[in-house]
């Protein structure tokens, strides 16, 4: 038997601390918050996505009276992205939220199980890591890949 460990890297920033790219993808993703359609919840989610051929895609979660037929922000913003720019790989993510209370939340919210698994998906058909930038209204973590997000990831069958 031994133990091992599975370590996930963690940067915190201040938004000031980002670079001018990051800094606009996190503002693309705070603005979709307002695409949200939360009347169930009341929570808002905003995703951003750049891609490699300079386009930044976003998306919000998507609610319904039959709860399971809605979405998340992520998985709305990468099947976006995947059915409009099916040839363009994705550079970076950035995810933010608006709790019930209607202020940013903080810490930042993390992405759902499935949609990291979503999101996975397409860091493996860009074929290098994509940066995560979850979205606080103080704090800004860093991940350096969706897959540091999903630890033990299905990949491959
Ligand atoms: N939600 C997202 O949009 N992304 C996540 O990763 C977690 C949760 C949404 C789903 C639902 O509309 C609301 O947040 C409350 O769960």
């Amino acid at each position: 038997m031994k133990d091992i460990d599975i370590i996930i890297p963690l940067k915190a920033y201040a938004y000031d601390e980002l670079d001018e790219r990051s800094r606009a993808l996190v503002d693309a993703a705070r603005n979709a918050t307002k695409g949200s359609y939360s009347p169930y919840s009341k929570f808002k989610v905003g995703a951003a996505i750049l891609l490699d051929n300079g386009v930044t895609v976003t998306g919000a979660n998507q609610e319904n009276v039959a709860f399971p037929s809605g979405t998340c922000a992520e998985r709305s913003a990468c099947y976006w992205a995947g059915a409009n720019y099916p040839d363009a790989r994705f550079e970076m993510i950035a995810v933010a939220s608006v709790g019930t209370d209607g202020v940013e939340c903080e810490p930042p919210t993390a992405p759902c199980g499935a949609c990291r698994q979503a999101l996975l998906e397409y860091e493996v058909l860009a074929g290098h890591h994509v940066p995560v930038l979850l979205v606080g209204r103080e704090t800004i973590y860093r991940l350096p890949s969706v897959q540091s997000l999903l630890p033990l990831a299905f990949t491959e069958f």
